[in-house]
Formats: structure tokens, sequence, C-alpha cells
């Protein structure tokens, strides 16, 4: 063990995988003597955890990298020997050629490798040289990743992500996941309930089940045969100290009857899903090669709301994707107000290189895209207000997550994710409590304890 401590600075892009990989690579790290910063001013070691999904994800992480290489020559004049890694997806897409665009990084890794970063660090440490890894690896990294330690989970907070599953076989059009998380692969499940058991243990109240596409979730069983999510699901809420569960994100031809029921008879199960369906346009559905129509999606969605009246709808949307006309785009309003989201995310289309979709002749005009993206988010808008807005005088069960700005203020979240203020409160960080929601502001409602 080196006796002084080493400063660890991560900065994590895009999804709740790239969060819950960070803080598995500090855990990683926490044995070398390394602690985390919020400061990459005063890190020994930088990590950018980088995301690949959209907009010129690459050109940011050149550009941030151009700001810490200023960080790293003000160091090394101190002394410092700072090192520079590029993790995640755009580690994984762009390889080597990020060394040769910044020469000063030391360490160029994909998320299939996050295990092997103490080695990956010694080399570069003992080498001098840059390190490159972006293999796939036949070993399951999981095996070989650091648990979570308690003391770090408590400071992480009430509600914890907790990966099951990574990577994906659906190959949409669209999307570089398959090619820079690879394919699809579960967690078994009892690898997966000792790690919810530790967090419930550490404090950890509500577990977010993390994974590209949570619900082809197929995890070898305590009984060797592959169980679905929904039984994973049955099995966590047996675990004593966990109040609350939650996954995301779901592809629609993956919403077994099995999921769907688990959202009437699993008492932890919140009443709040993500479910993406991208366009309302069977012919761009089909394009995106979703493998689903419009109607599929509204009929889960209908079997969904009989098994749980009260469960509130997400979705993610992309406009303009090639060949997508004025009636398409209509289609995906329509489909909208047919389901009448609580919340939704929504992208143009960005070509992401090595796609199909992005060697797709019919690209559709930035204006036009920016224009339909305009449209869908100011009807989305509109029915977040109006979810938000029904919200006012029910009873609801919150989560107390942190404290707020003002003195003798919690924030706490609903079941649909909403935050939530309550003031002149005897209830400790951790509690659940029943609450009526009071007022609602424009990003968080208000209530008083019941
Ligand atoms: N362009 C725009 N949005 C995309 N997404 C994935 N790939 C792209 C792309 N190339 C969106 C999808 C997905 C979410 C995570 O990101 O809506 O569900
Ligand atoms: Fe990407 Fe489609 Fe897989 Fe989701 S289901 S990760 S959008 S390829």
């Amino acid at each position: 063990m080196p006796d002084t401590k080493r400063k660890l600075f991560i900065k994590s892009y895009g999804c709740q995988m790239n969060v819950y990989d960070s803080a598995r690579m500090s855990d990683m790290l926490a044995p070398s003597g390394y602690v985390e910063t919020d400061q990459p001013d005063d890190a020994d070691l930088i990590i950018l955890n980088t995301c690949h999904i959209r907009e010129k994800a690459a050109e940011k992480v050149y550009s941030e990298l151009g700001r810490i290489r200023k960080i790293k020559a003000a160091r090394a004049g101190d002394g410092h020997d700072v090192k520079i890694a590029v993790a995640g997806c755009v580690a994984q897409a762009e390889g080597e050629e990020i060394i040769r665009r910044a020469p000063m990084v030391d360490m160029v890794f994909g998320p299939q490798t996050y295990h092997k970063l103490p080695d990956m660090l010694a080399r570069a440490e003992e080498t001098g040289r840059s390190v490159v890894e972006t293999e796939f690896p036949v070993e399951d990294k999981f095996d070989h990743l650091v648990q979570p330690s308690s003391v770090k989970t408590r400071s992480r907070g009430v509600a914890a992500f907790l990966t099951v599953q990574e990577g994906c076989d659906k190959f949409c059009s669209f999307c570089v996941v398959p090619y820079t998380r690879g394919a699809e692969f579960s967690r078994p499940v009892e690898r997966v309930a000792a790690e919810a058991r530790r967090l419930a243990d550490a404090g950890v109240k509500e577990i977010t089940l993390l994974g590209q596409n949570v619900n082809a979730y197929h995890g070898e069983g305590p009984d060797g045969a592959s169980w679905g999510l929904a039984q994973l699901l049955y099995h966590l809420e047996e675990i004593d100290g966990l109040e609350r569960l939650r996954f995301t994100t779901s592809h629609p031809k993956d919403m077994d009857e099995a999921l769907i029921r688990a959202h009437r008879d699993c008492a932890k199960l919140m009443p709040y899903l993500h479910l993406p369906v991208q366009s309302g346009s069977d012919s761009i559905l089909k394009a995106m090669n979703r493998k689903h129509s419009a109607g599929f999606y509204l009929d889960i969605i209908e079997r969904i709301r009989q098994a749980r009246p009260d469960i509130a709808l997400s979705s993610d949307f992309i406009v303009g994707f090639p060949g997508e006309t004025d009636a398409d785009f209509e289609d995906t309003l329509k489909i909208v107000r047919d389901v009448n989201y609580a919340q939704a995310y929504s992208f143009k289309y960005s070509p992401r290189p090595g796609t199909p979709g992005a060697d797709l002749e019919a690209q559709v005009p930035e204006e036009v895209k920016s224009e339909r993206l305009q449209r869908l988010q100011a009807l989305l808008g509109e029915q977040q207000t109006a979810f938000n807005a029904s919200c006012a005088g029910q009873k609801f069960d919150l989560l107390l997550e942190k404290p707020g700005r003002y003195p003798g203020q919690l924030v706490g979240r609903s079941p649909y994710l909403q935050p939530v203020h309550v003031t002149n409160t005897n209830a400790a960080i951790g509690d659940i409590v029943p609450v009526h929601i009071d007022a609602i502001g424009a990003n968080s409602l208000s209530a008083h304890i019941v």
C-alpha cells in the first residue's frame, strides 16, 4: 500500500450505466490508495468515462482533453505525474486514434476492461507508454470487479444503481451500443442478489437495475435454469431493508407477460416504466430495425395499464431518422397523444459511424430535424406539466434522499421519480414517508408529511 493517498477524478458522460461503471472503477482503484476528488486540478489520475450515443461525442472528448492537457502540464511543473485515461464507449469506438490525436493520454480502455484497471495503470506507470485495451475479453468482468464498499456506498446515498445486464443483440440501425458494449450478457442471479444485499446492508433503500436492454435479462438462477427479469425482481424483493425496485432501459419486444404481471404483483416495483418507442411510424420503425410496430407497442402499454392502473410512462424518441416524412413524424406525435407520457426524452437523429443508419441516403436536413424536435418537445412538455399537475392533492410515499437548499428542507423522490421537497420534518434521509402533495413547481413538487 502506498503511504500517501492519491487522488482520482472521474467525469461520467451519458447513461446511468456509465455512472455505475465510474463507481466500480473508483472501487477498483481504492485498494491502490486512490480516493475520489471532485477537482480535476489536484488529481493524480483523471478518467473520462465517455459516451458515444449521439452528437459529436468524440469531439467533446477531444476538447475536454485539451483542457486536461493544461492541468497535466501545470502539475508536471510541480513535480506531479498526472495520468490521463479515456474509458467508455468513445474509447471503445476510437481506440488507438485517441492516442494519435492526443498523445498525452496514458490509457484508453473500453467498457469490458475495467476489472483490469490497476494492471493497466501499473503498466502505464512502469513503461511510461500508453496502454490501449479495447478487446472484449472472454472472462466475466463482473467476477473480477471490486465490490462496492459499504462506506463508499453510504456516501453515494440511499438510491443506487446495479448493473444486471450489459450489451445488446438488437442492432437498431441508429445505435452504436451493440458495437461499443458488445453482445448481450446477463449476470447470474446470485451475484446480483449478493450485490443488492450489500447495498441494502449499507443503507440503500432503492435499487435501479440497469442494462442497455435490461428486460432481455436471462441470468443463471440458483436452480441452474435461466431466469427472466420478473423472476429476478421477485427474488430481490425478499431482501430486508430494500424498499423500492426499478429497472431501465427496456425494449418493447422483451416486455413479456411475466414482466407485465410483475407490475401488479411485485409490491416493491415502482409504478413507473421507461419503455422507449423511438418513433410512431411503422415504416420508420422498420427502417430502424426495431422489430415491432406502433400497434404492438400500444398493445403492451394497454396491458401494463391493466396490470397497474397507476403506472406512469416514459419513452425515448428520435426525430429525423433517414427517410422520415412529415406523415411519419405526425405518426410519432399521434403515438405520444395516444400514450400520454409522464416524462420523455427526445433527440435529433445523429448518424453514428459504423451503424447502418449512417449509410442511408435519405438523411433529413438539420432544420427539419430541429423543427420536428421542437414540436415534439412542446407536446411532451405539455404532457409532463399535466402529469405533474395531476399529482396535486395526492398522497405518495416519498423516499427522502438528500438535504434541500434551505434549512429544515429535505428532497425525496416520488414513486414517479419526481423530486419532492418537504419542510419542517423530523424525518431522516433514507426514511420513506407518506406525504401530501401541496404545490407543483416548474422542476419539483412540494409536500408535507402526513
Ligand atoms: N441518434 C439520436 N438518438 C439516439 N439514441 C440512440 N442512438 C441515437 C442516434 N444515433 C437515443 C435513443 C435511445 C437513447 C438512449 O438514445 O432514443 O433510446
Ligand atoms: Fe441500441 Fe436498440 Fe440495443 Fe437499445 S435495443 S441498446 S437502441 S441497439
